[in-house]
């Protein structure tokens, strides 16, 4: 299928940024039910998150009811339905974490962002999630701030971090 194409698929659509940019992802497919998974994939690579335009226009491009594409979207953990912040933090809730004090490293996180895990904060700088075990047990309690592993983490700790991250936007 090329663009010209692709493009009559999400011609009703209101959110005319992401459309275009809907256009363009499509024009690599050819429109067979197998390659949903793979456009959901590009999607959430695309914008950060599957936006509800998105999957709607790949129910058209499919001819598949939407119910089917936000049914596998709401099926596995990898997709997000709503927008994530600039940065990610994930806190561990395993076991080695929770008895060296990571429930209260989520609980400073949480009063001092005002969000809970699974929220963004309004400014869409943070986005906070809770993980198993990130792998790094011997270091609990432990979070991850986008691909970055702290460890041995305290409430002064995490202060430390969102300051230093503060700065360097200032900067
Ligand atoms: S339990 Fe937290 S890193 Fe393994």
């Amino acid at each position: 299928m090329d663009v010209a194409q692709a493009k009559n698929i999400c011609v009703d659509e209101s959110e005319k940024n992401i459309d275009d940019q809907m256009e363009e992802i499509l024009a690599s497919y050819t429109g067979t039910k197998d390659e949903l998974i793979s456009m959901l994939q590009k999607v959430q690579v695309r914008f950060g998150y599957l936006p509800e335009s998105a999957m709607e226009c790949i129910a058209r491009f499919l001819k598949v009811p939407e119910s089917t594409v936000f049914g596998v979207a709401t099926f596995y953990a990898q997709f997000k339905l709503v927008p994530t912040g600039r940065n990610i933090i994930k806190v561990c809730r395993g076991t080695a974490c929770h008895v060296r004090g990571g429930a209260r490293i989520l609980s400073h996180i949480k009063k001092t962002l005002g969000i809970t895990p699974g929220q963004t904060t309004p400014d869409r700088e943070y986005t906070l999630e809770t993980v198993a075990c990130i792998g790094a047990c011997a270091l609990a309690p432990t979070m991850v701030t986008n691909d970055e592993t702290h460890g041995q983490m305290t409430t002064k700790k995490v202060d430390e971090l969102f300051k230093s991250s503060d700065e360097g936007e200032d900067a």
